[in-house]
């Protein structure tokens, strides 16, 4: 594989708590019963150029149950931020969405109108991105900010919008909030900017929240609290998350289920648990391989040769063909969808009840003690 940077420890798959939703897998609603937050089905994202249209985003369905946090994985250019645009109407012109549908709490929103989509956001979908500069102003104080977005969505007065300012500082960790208040965005360290974009996305109690990237750009440990920090209180208030990362110890310590995906494709989701330790399609298990600590405890892994291809390039059948030891004539024409595959679903022919693709002896990882010798 080219480019799968990770960060999982040794030993950091045992803890993972997936399993706890073992029975919330592909798209169906992962808590029997119980409506999802949001609700993603065929979508499918377009960009016209001069020369062709360009297939950003191609057949991507998935729900997020209340609570729940679904991870998006995937090398760069995967399609996972183009994922969250979509649903927060925010994508690049000329990209659109040009079929599918989205719905969140089971109103339609794929379809709304500028004007009707921007009380959505905010007030019922809130966003984190990589830099927590581009939700701060630097010329106000973070108090006006969060008592600005409180009072801009919620019936509050200046007093008890101040007050609740507080409690959300207080609920996010910054410590001695009262003397913070007046801080501006430039005065705080990257951890606690970040921090204050969490407090700033739940300022409105929204039902979805989407960070995309929420600690790429913060050192190792920042990021662990951050993303601890991220989950409780979703859990505590029944948000959704969906979780955009490139890094899947991101995943592994945050996750209760998780997306994969390949060049603007769903190509597995299941719980976090299974998908780490049994991974279905021969893409997760190339991205699991790239784990270090993982690789030698598991069978059956190999690093993927190869970079996923350019949208306007994207081959026949199944996306994933060029790169993957098992493919075969039917995989270059035919495009899986996705299949029940172990304890999750993965869109490859080796999963076909009917007619299954058979499964090549693919030779494993450098086994580790020949690694350390050549090292
Ligand atoms: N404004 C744009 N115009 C054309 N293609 C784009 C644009 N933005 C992103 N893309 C392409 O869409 C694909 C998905 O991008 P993105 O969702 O940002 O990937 P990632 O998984 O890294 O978040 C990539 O191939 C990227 O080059
Ligand atoms: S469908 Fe075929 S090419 Fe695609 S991942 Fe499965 S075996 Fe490999
Ligand atoms: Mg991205």
């Amino acid at each position: 594989m080219s480019s799968t940077p990770s960060s999982v420890e040794p030993g950091a798959v045992e803890q993972v708590p997936g399993d706890r939703n073992a029975a919330a897998m592909g798209h169906k609603p992962a808590v029997a019963g119980q409506e999802p937050v949001l609700s993603v089905r065929h979508l499918r994202v377009e960009f016209p150029t001069r020369h062709a249209t360009l297939v950003a985003l191609d057949d991507v369905s998935f729900d997020i149950a209340p609570g729940e946090v679904l991870g998006v994985v995937g090398e760069s250019g995967a399609g996972k931020s183009m994922t969250g645009n979509a649903v927060i109407q925010l994508l690049e012109p000329p990209g659109h969405i040009a079929s599918g549908e989205i719905h969140l709490m089971g109103r339609r929103i794929d379809n709304l109108a500028e004007e009707d989509f921007v009380p959505l956001r905010g007030r019922h979908i809130g966003m984190i991105f990589q830099d927590p500069l581009t939700s701060l102003t630097p010329l106000f104080s973070i108090g006006d900010q969060l008592v600005e977005t409180l009072r801009a969505h919620l019936p509050m007065n200046e007093r008890q919008a101040r007050e609740r300012a507080l409690a959300l500082l207080r609920e996010v960790g910054i410590p001695a909030p009262e003397t913070r208040l007046d801080s501006y965005p430039h005065q705080f360290s990257g951890g606690m900017r970040q921090r204050v974009v969490i407090a700033l996305a739940l300022a409105a109690e929204p039902e979805l929240i989407i960070a995309d990237e929420p600690t790429t750009a913060l050192d190792v440990s920042v990021q662990a609290q951050i993303l601890a920090l991220l989950k409780r209180v979703c859990a505590e208030r029944g948000a959704a998350v969906m979780l955009v990362t490139h890094d899947m110890g991101v995943i592994a310590e945050t996750a209760d289920r998780v997306a994969v995906m390949y060049a603007g494709r769903l190509i597995e989701i299941g719980p976090v648990g299974e998908v780490i330790r049994r991974p279905q399609h021969p893409y997760t298990e190339g991205l699991m391989a790239s784990i270090p600590g993982l690789a030698e405890r598991r069978e059956r892994l190999y690093q993927i040769e190869g970079a996923m291809p350019r949208l306007a390039a994207i081959p026949e059948g199944c996306a994933f063909n060029p790169r993957c030891p098992h493919a075969t004539e039917r995989c270059r024409t035919e495009r899986p969808e996705l299949l029940p595959a172990g304890g999750s679903q993965a869109a490859c022919w080796l999963h076909d009840p009917e007619n299954p693709v058979a499964r090549r002896e693919v030779p494993r990882d450098i086994p580790r003690d020949t690694r350390e010798v050549a090292r």
